[in-house]
């Protein structure tokens, strides 16, 4: 099965992303993730992509483009995939396309603004691992401390308030045609991704086996 994940930042798509990456074992291929591992690691990419992640903007199309190019060519993408956050243009989109990706489906999680803004100011992540963690919704069983490694939980720079309200912008504009650009394609399944996330991937689920 290869899937792609839309929705809206802090809408869940991680959060979806690692139930269907284990039901369906497949890999879960998180953009932002390679992203901030490459930043972590100080690579050429990842320097280069941080001024446009700490200011909310999008990285550039060319980067991300080959950044896919490179991990859908890996043995464990052969039997299927999860993109989460990844295509986020139309010209990502079509550069799928030309790769010959066939994607089965689109699944769109849909969150409104204001609950988006409360959800990236609870979530806190773990300076190590990345393991993703929320204040009120997913507590860690220690305070401040990651449940898999133990290492510092932190607030990404790019949940602050501001830049949650910037990349909520660059996400209307940029992101958001693209559900339209799966819809002609007959790909694209709502979600509602309001309420708890256990909800939300039963609902998924659910798309995924129409
Ligand atoms: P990326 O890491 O992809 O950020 P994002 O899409 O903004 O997604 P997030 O990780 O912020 O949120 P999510 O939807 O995965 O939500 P989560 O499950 O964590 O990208 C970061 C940056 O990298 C981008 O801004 C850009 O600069 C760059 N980039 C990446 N890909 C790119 C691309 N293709 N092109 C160009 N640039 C790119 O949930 C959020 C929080 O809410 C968590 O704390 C979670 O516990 C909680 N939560 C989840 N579901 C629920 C629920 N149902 N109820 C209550 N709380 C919930």
């Amino acid at each position: 099965m290869k899937l792609i994940l839309l929705g809206a930042p802090g809408a869940g798509k991680g959060t979806q992303a690692e139930r269907i990456c284990n039901k369906y074992n497949i890999p879960a291929i998180s953009t932002g993730n390679i992203i901030r591992e490459a930043l972590k690691n100080q690579t050429e990419m990842g320097l280069k992509a941080k001024s446009f992640i700490d200011a909310g903007k999008l990285v550039p199309d060319e980067v991300v483009i080959g950044i896919i190019k490179d991990r859908l060519a890996k043995d464990d993408c052969q039997n299927g995939f999860i993109l989460d956050g990844f295509p986020r243009t139309i010209p990502q989109a079509e550069a799928l396309d030309e790769m010959g990706v066939e994607i089965d489906k689109v699944i769109d999680i849909e969150v409104s603004d204001e609950a988006i803004v409360g959800r990236m100011s609870g979530r806190r992540v773990c300076k190590d691992c990345g393991a993703s963690y929320h204040l009120e919704f997913k507590k860690p069983q220690v305070d401040g401390k990651c449940d898999s490694c133990g290492a510092e939980l932190i607030q990404r720079k790019d949940d602050h308030p501001d830049t949650v309200l910037d990349r909520l912008k660059v996400y209307h504009e940029q992101t958001e045609p693209l559900k339209d650009f799966y819809e002609k394609k007959g790909k694209l399944r709502i979600v509602e991704g309001q309420d708890s996330v256990d909800d939300t991937t039963a609902k998924t689920f659910k798309a995924l086996e129409d």
